[in-house]
């Protein structure tokens, strides 16, 4: 089934490319708006592009194969772009589609480029977070299905137990700016007290989806002062730089400018005036139609 998608389509990488470019920054929408803006604070120097797949938005209640289907067609984009490393600034695609990309499909693009996802630096991070050994999950429908984060937290911290809760309106709910309205404060109290009831030992809360933090005071403001939230864009933006370190063959690849392009498949100006709102300064974006 997912060998259909990677022979679908011949994904050329342009090799008239210097093998250098602007470090790619992919969500279905504004979500990962929330890491690429700590990334920037942690990594001034590079350049970006962020892309946003705003037209098919939410991809929390898509299935495993049409999230990897459009999570690869966005990554090729950004590799046709010149970008030699995307990290996947969403949970969903992470938890969907980051392994079969990894290993399946970047060999046959080119083995040199790199995607990472923000999956395993939240769970390297949260182990150490906990005093109750009681964590809980807030995610979209598809990363809390996709079992990722319990599965990756068993191998990294023992005896850490994991409660999850899908909040499968939240991210339709920003995406359309609806997010402060008293609707919207009814299903995060709602979710919130969900995942509370089912384990009141929870001491850290992970916020499993790059929108959330866009609604970060909301959720905070139903969860007892004691519950530590916790958001991903700092711990991403850590190990982002971490890794450039770590690697420096592909930190010499990522470009230095300190500029940013925000591109969308959605209309141009709801992109610029949703995300003017959520950074909180005016940007400029351009329209991509993928493929
Ligand atoms: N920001 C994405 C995530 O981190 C949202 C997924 C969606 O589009 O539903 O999961």
């Amino acid at each position: 089934m997912i060998d259909e998608y990677i022979s679908d389509k011949t994904y050329s990488v342009p090799l008239q490319g210097l093998g250098v470019g602007p470090i790619g920054i992919f969500d279905s929408g504004y979500g990962g708006l929330t890491i690429l803006e700590k990334i920037r604070i942690e990594l001034p120097q590079y350049d970006y592009i962020y892309l946003g797949d705003n037209a098919r938005t939410p991809y929390g209640t898509r299935s495993f194969d049409v999230v990897y289907k459009f999570t690869l067609e966005c990554v090729n984009q950004l590799f046709e772009m010149g970008c030699q490393l995307v990290v996947l600034a969403c949970n969903t695609a992470s938890a969907k589609a980051l392994r079969t990309i990894q290993q399946k499909d970047l060999p046959l693009i080119d083995p040199n480029r790199r995607v990472l996802g923000v999956i395993r630096p939240t769970v390297e991070a949260v182990g150490a977070m906990t005093k109750t050994k009681h964590i809980g999950l807030l995610a979209t429908v598809g990363t809390v299905q996709s079992n990722s984060y319990p599965l990756e937290i068993a191998k990294l911290h023992e005896n850490i137990v994991v409660t999850s809760e899908a909040c499968p309106l939240w991210v339709p709910l920003i995406e359309n700016n609806e997010h402060n309205t008293e609707g919207a404060d009814y299903f995060i109290r709602k979710n919130v007290e969900n995942l509370l009831a089912c384990d009141p030992q929870i001491d850290t809360v992970m916020l499993g989806c790059t929108h959330y933090p866009l609604i970060g005071e909301q959720i905070q403001s139903y969860l007892p002062e004691s519950v530590k939230l916790v958001s991903q864009g700092e711990i991403v933006a850590q190990s982002l730089t971490d890794y450039l370190q770590r690697h420096p063959e592909m930190a010499s690849k990522c470009t230095l400018g300190s500029s940013v392009r925000y591109l969308t498949t959605e209309s141009v100006a709801k992109f610029a005036s949703s995300a003017s709102i959520f950074l909180n300064k005016e940007i400029h974006a351009e329209h991509i139609d993928l493929g």
